[in-house]
Order: C-alpha cells, then structure tokens, then sequence
C-alpha cells in the first residue's frame, strides 16, 4: 500500500480575477489530505472515502492517472483520509485530485513529475467542476507559496516561509461555484466594469509579490485591504466577513481580506506580532473562529510504503 498526501490552501490575493487568467497568489496550509492506494484482487476499481461528502474528485483522478499511464486493464483501490474539515474552504477537492494522482504514479512504480500531477489533477477538477483557476491543484502539488498566472502557464515559488497571518473562519460553508457563476453573470452584465476591477485586482497582486519577496508584511497588508474592497465591490463579501476584517483592522492588523470565493469560508490578517493575541479576540468577537493553521506548507509527498494493506 502506497500514501501520499497533498495540502490544502488559502488564497492571498487575487481570486475571481485568477479564474479569467489573471495572476493569483496562494500559500499551502498544514491541513492535509492522504490518498493510500494498492492494486485490487479482483480487477475492479474501489474508493473508500470516509469522510468524504463525494467522491468525484478521487473518481476523477483515479480515470485521468489510469488513462496516463496506461493502467486501464488494473484494478485500483483507494482510501482516504482528511485532516481538515471540508467545510472550512481549504481546498480538499483539489488536495485529494493531487494525493490520488501522486498515489497512483507511485503505486504503478512511476515518479510523480509535479508538472504531470499538475496538469492531470487539474483536468480532473475541470472534469468534475468545469470551472476554476487552478491555484488550489497548483498549491496542493507543489505547496509553498506561489505567484500563479494564466491557469497554469507560470508558477513561481515565492519567499513567505515568515508570512504573519491569522485565519479566521466564519463559520458558513462557501460554494465556490455558484459564486464564481454570479461573477460571470456581473461580467456579462457589466463587462468594462468588471474587466476593470479584474485589472486592479491583477496590479495588486503583481505589487503584492514584490512585497513579499522584500518581506515589506506592513505594504503587503495594505495591499489586502485594496484587494479586499474590490471584492466587495465584485459582491462576494459577507456580513460576517467585513465584521472579521473589520475587527481584525481595528485591533491592529496591518491588513486582512476574504480568502477564497467569498460568501462565508474564511478571512485572514496580517499581523505584527504584538498585534496577534489581540486580533484573534477581535476576530472570535465578531463571531468567528481563529484556527490553528500553518501556511507556506510542503506540497504533495510520499507518506509511506508498505507490503500490508493498512
Ligand atoms: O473558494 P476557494 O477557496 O476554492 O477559492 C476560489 C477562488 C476563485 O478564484 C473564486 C476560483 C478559482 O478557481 O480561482
């Protein structure tokens, strides 16, 4: 039995406009999900998903990595096994597409290319969700923190192995789809408004990478807070979100935004590190949860071999 893992992520910047090709960038988080895999007795395809509330994106996965490497005749059994919540937005779809990916590679004897997981995973989450950037897969196969353009066509790793933040989670799941369909319906109704704010959101970011790369944390957050209005202004934002952001400014953050589609899901802030203690009351105050959660994480990885099934 082969594992392999794959971390989720949160968006720092630049959601929405990611999905027209617009640049993005994301960390990879501790939150992770495992994929564990061995050829069946009986030919057949099996997958074991516990906490799962569909199995889609492993389904996907597994017919995409089958197909690559000409594995059709084998049967595949997986399991899987999450260390995050699916509510919290963290991006377990994408994560266990990639462990799945990575998991069949190395049970068929062949190493995951990280490009190769890349594009097959990613397939796989169009396959089933027909939309999306593809930060997330992009997150999950490489962790870190990226710059991330043109769905795919650059990813760049960036130096935030320090990054301040503080998540905050508010508490409502988001669906990610139907939020990304309502901002396709704005562009269509407005196009030279939105494609404008789409541009904004894309100068940020491109700003927003140099601060990081300078460790300039203060010009980051500031940088947040533009992205965040322009969110807001795409109407993506929640009651509980503002009130989050807004608490977490007061008490001194330097910056914080919505991380992620918007519409519950969470919110993060960056910090001074004397500020910290008091941004997460601020934000527990106004009805969100602070979670224990550490960014700029490994990507996907080998968790174990063994001859037993587990
Ligand atoms: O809701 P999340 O965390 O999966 O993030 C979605 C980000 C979008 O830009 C809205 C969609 C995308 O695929 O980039």
């Amino acid at each position: 039995m082969i594992t392999v893992s794959a971390p989720g992520k949160l968006m720092i910047a630049g959601e929405h406009a990611a999905v027209y090709g617009y640049p993005a960038i994301v960390t990879a988080v501790s939150e992770r999900m495992r994929v564990s895999a061995a050829f069946s007795e009986d030919g057949i395809d099996a997958v074991d998903a516990p906490q799962a509330a569909n199995t889609s994106f492993v389904e996907a996965a597994l017919k995409r990595t089958k197909a690559h490497l000409k594995l059709n005749k084998r049967g595949i059994r997986l399991r899987t096994a999450s260390q995050f919540s699916q509510t919290i937005g963290f991006g377990s779809s994408s994560a266990v597409a990639v462990a799945t990916v990575g998991a069949v590679h190395l049970l068929a004897g062949r190493t995951p290319v990280p490009e190769t997981v890349f594009t097959l995973a990613y397939r796989a989450v169009l396959d089933v969700q027909k939309t999306g950037s593809g930060f997330d897969v992009a997150a999950a196969t490489y962790g870190g923190t990226l710059l991330y353009e043109g769905k795919g066509k650059r990813i760049e790793p960036l130096p935030a192995d320090a990054i301040p933040l503080v998540v905050g989670y508010s508490g409502v799941k988001a669906d990610t789809v139907a939020l990304v369909r309502e901002v396709a319906r704005k562009r269509e109704a407005h196009p030279d408004t939105v494609e404008r704010i789409f541009r904004a959101i894309g100068d940020i970011v491109g700003k927003m990478q140099s601060s990081i790369r300078e460790g300039d944390w203060e010009r980051v957050g500031v940088l947040m807070n533009f992205n965040q209005e322009y969110l807001r202004d795409l109407g993506v934002s929640t009651e509980t979100l503002e009130a989050m952001i807004a608490g977490a400014k007061n008490a001194g953050a330097y910056g914080a935004k919505l991380s992620g589609a918007g519409g519950g899901d969470c919110m993060m802030a960056l910090v001074p590190s004397d500020k910290r203690d008091a941004v997460c009351d601020a934000i527990t105050k106004a009805g969100g949860r602070v979670l224990d959660v550490a960014v700029h994480s490994e990507g996907m990885r080998s968790e174990s071999v063994s001859q037993e099934p587990e």
